[in-house]
């Protein structure tokens, strides 16, 4: 059974921890995610973007088939089902396809805009059980083909999207999706501090998890972090498995081409960066 993500990420808060939300694009990703968190001990957050929605054919298919493989797999870890970075219109979509948590990204919108449609939503999915997820600054980077320049959050606005009853806040503290150039700066732990000052202890998000160094992720939990995104980092180990079962021939070994085959280092692969990401943000024996 699926849970909404509320209780899981105010244990991971007052755990002083933090849950991580993997991004899955296809079965062999969600079979990956949901046994490590069960190995682990783990809960877990499955996030799914409008694009990766899409390539699985729509979120209907993707809630049947989280659903079915949650019940398959006997996985008894809490498993939230969430929309990352939704529209307006995904987020409405992803209610009617049963998924179990959204997030409206409406960081693009003016503040008031914001304001109004992350209000209605929070209206329709508490009236299902489903938790909320808003954003305040636009997270850096490239997702889905957005790029966003990596803003920092105005503590004020933060305050004012926390208000509207949504269960946990993503803040640009200077995070971007992918991974991050040389010349970055770090996280603006200032920033973070003061928006969580701002904010009455709502669990906070972190975005774009990938490539950020131990100590920051450690730091970021400590001024209330308590949701982790990752998702360039399980596509940079499944792609480097893959290339190197395949340059090493083994697709013209035997049956080596079977996608069973050709697929399963990857698979593994994406199985180990979830199991070290869950021991840094602290999640294990968690659930
Ligand atoms: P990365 O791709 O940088 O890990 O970011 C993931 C993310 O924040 C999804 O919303």
């Amino acid at each position: 059974m699926l849970v909404n993500a509320t209780e899981m990420l105010q244990k991971a808060r007052d755990g002083h921890y933090a849950v991580g939300q993997f991004n899955i694009n296809n079965l062999e990703w969600t079979k990956a995610v949901l046994l490590t968190a069960q190995e682990m001990n783990s809960p877990v957050i499955l996030g799914v973007s409008e694009g990766a929605g899409k390539y699985m054919t729509g979120y209907k298919t993707v809630a049947a088939m989280v659903k079915a493989m949650v019940e398959t797999l006997n996985i008894t870890v809490p498993v939230a089902l969430h929309l990352d970075h939704g529209s307006y219109e995904g987020a409405k979509a992803c209610l009617e396809a049963g998924f179990s948590s959204i997030m409206f990204d409406g960081s693009h919108y003016p503040i008031d805009e914001n304001v109004a449609k992350t209000t209605e939503l929070v209206k329709l999915a508490h009236s299902m059980g489903v938790s909320v997820e808003a954003e305040v600054g636009s997270i850096g980077g490239e997702e889905d083909g957005v790029i966003g320049a990596g803003e920092v959050a105005d503590p004020a606005e933060c305050k004012r999207i926390a208000d509207l009853g949504i269960d946990f806040l993503a803040a640009g503290i200077g995070n971007i999706h992918g991974k991050y150039p040389a010349n970055w700066k770090g996280l603006d732990f200032d920033a973070l501090d003061k928006i969580h000052q701002a904010t009455g202890g709502i669990p906070l998000v972190l975005h774009g998890g990938t490539g950020i160094p131990a100590d920051m992720i450690k730091k970021a939990i400590s001024l209330g972090v308590s949701k982790i995104n990752v998702n360039t980092e399980c596509q940079l180990s499944f792609a480097a498995a893959t290339r190197e079962y395949i340059e090493a021939g083994k697709d013209q070994q035997g049956k080596g081409y079977d996608p069973r085959k050709l697929l399963l280092p990857g698979f593994e692969a994406i199985k180990a960066t979830v199991k070290e990401k869950m021991e840094l943000f602290g999640s294990v024996n968690k659930a």
